[in-house]
């Protein structure tokens, strides 16, 4: 009998989706044959690209020798790195969540694909709602726990907002998890005071846990996000995820946390990551504490933001597309030009004038008859200043 293993029958699923930067990743190879890496102005992965503030930075390398014998770190979070937490909370939000109240997680990522295998029970119909566009590791997570993900379609008759009105009595009742994502990705939609109570009032009245994932909560245009901790009701309810990973130019340290008011939820997390992971370096916690202390480097960013905005947003209507003026996050999400899809508008753009983005089609999925994604395309504001205006120099020769 020839060797057979068979892999975790919820795994067959995710395995055999494509993985949707495939087409972008072998259209950049062609574009880098034909003009050179150098050339390429990219605006696709949303990775910041500018550097880890120096005091992050220098606080890192200091931390690795003070810590001379490493030692196994705090896998749920060293004092300090709480204490952090819980300051930077309140100062940002003005809320009260205590350092038990936290558990440090790599990165908002690892939270999100896990928490539904511990609140979703397999292959019994649970469901989580997750939006769409969305961050994959929430379906990911939901599929490998067994669980059925419920796409809420953020369309822009909804003024980009996930409509929970429209949803079935069944469907809400094998409800068991809200993924919430605030300032959206991939949209920049910013979800007011009155949506988050909507949510939060929709979680509490049917017992759904509310995940709020709000790891772009710094990056901002005009008005500061809120919390979903700042929604009264949302203490029972809710577990918030952040991380330092868009705030602080840190993907690479690859930090964050978990925060609920509510022990019944926080625990199995917490309890679960202490059995599965050693967690986050000592030194990375650290930096963290110095990252979550220092509010300057992000008002900077937000700055640095707001110009690449103002540069490239004229450069795409002078070509046709429609962009949505983004209230928060690095993207920018823009109707391609009439005539084109989004993959023949994105190749157009790289292979003629290279210049890279996303097609939103690939980053969203068809739920009931409509993909959200299908005549858009997704630009992350990571080029530097001078690459973005020489990206709208060579869009004025658009053809
Ligand atoms: C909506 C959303 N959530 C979470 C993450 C991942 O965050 P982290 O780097 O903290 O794991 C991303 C990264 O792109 C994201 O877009």
């Amino acid at each position: 009998m020839p060797f057979s293993v068979e892999v975790n029958e919820n795994l067959r699923g995710i395995l055999s989706q494509p993985y949707a930067f495939d087409v972008v990743d072998s259209n950049k190879k062609k574009a880098i044959e034909k003009f050179g890496s150098d050339f390429i102005i990219d605006f696709g992965i949303g990775d910041p690209t500018d550097p880890t503030p120096e005091i992050v930075r220098e606080r890192c390398k200091a931390a690795v020798d003070e810590r001379k014998s490493s030692g196994y770190p705090a896998s749920v979070g060293h004092a300090q790195f709480k204490e952090a937490v819980s300051s930077y909370l309140k100062s940002r939000f003005n809320v009260s969540v205590s350092e038990n109240e936290v558990v440090s997680t790599y990165g908002a990522k690892y939270a999100c694909f896990h928490i539904p295998l511990y609140f979703l029970t397999p292959n019994k119909g649970q469901t989580a709602l997750i939006p769409n566009p969305g961050y994959p590791p929430y379906s990911e997570g939901t599929l490998l726990a067994g669980g059925k993900p419920h796409y809420l379609n953020i369309l822009e008759e909804n003024n980009f907002e996930p409509d929970f009105a429209s949803l079935e009595a069944k469907t809400v009742k094998d409800s068991k998890i809200l993924f919430l994502n605030s300032p959206h990705s991939p949209t920049g939609r910013v979800y007011g005071r009155e949506k988050l109570k909507e949510a939060v009032d929709f979680c509490a009245d049917n017992n759904i846990l509310l995940v709020s994932d709000e790891c772009y909560s710094e990056l901002y245009f005009d008005q500061p996000p809120k919390s979903i901790l700042e929604i009264k009701g949302s203490e029972e309810c809710s577990i918030v995820l952040n991380s330092l990973s868009k705030r602080s130019m840190m993907t690479g340290y690859a930090v964050g946390f978990a925060a609920s008011k509510n022990p019944g939820l926080l625990k199995p997390f917490e309890s679960m990551t202490r059995k599965s992971v050693q967690g986050i370096a000592s030194f990375i916690q650290d930096a963290a504490v110095t990252a979550w202390n220092d509010f300057g480097h992000t008002e900077k960013m937000r700055a640095v933001y707001k110009k690449r905005l103002e540069a490239l947003l004229p450069g795409l209507e002078q070509i046709g597309c429609k962009p949505i003026k983004p209230q928060g996050t690095f993207f920018m999400w823009a109707h391609v030009p009439d005539g084109f899809s989004p993959i023949s508008f994105s190749e157009k753009l790289l292979l003629e004038y290279g210049i890279n983005c996303v097609p939103g089609n690939l980053i969203s999925r068809e739920f009931n008859k409509v993909n959200p994604g299908d005549g858009f395309a997704r630009f992350a504001l990571v080029a530097p200043l001078e690459k973005t205006e020489e990206a709208v120099k060579r869009l004025r020769e658009w053809k």
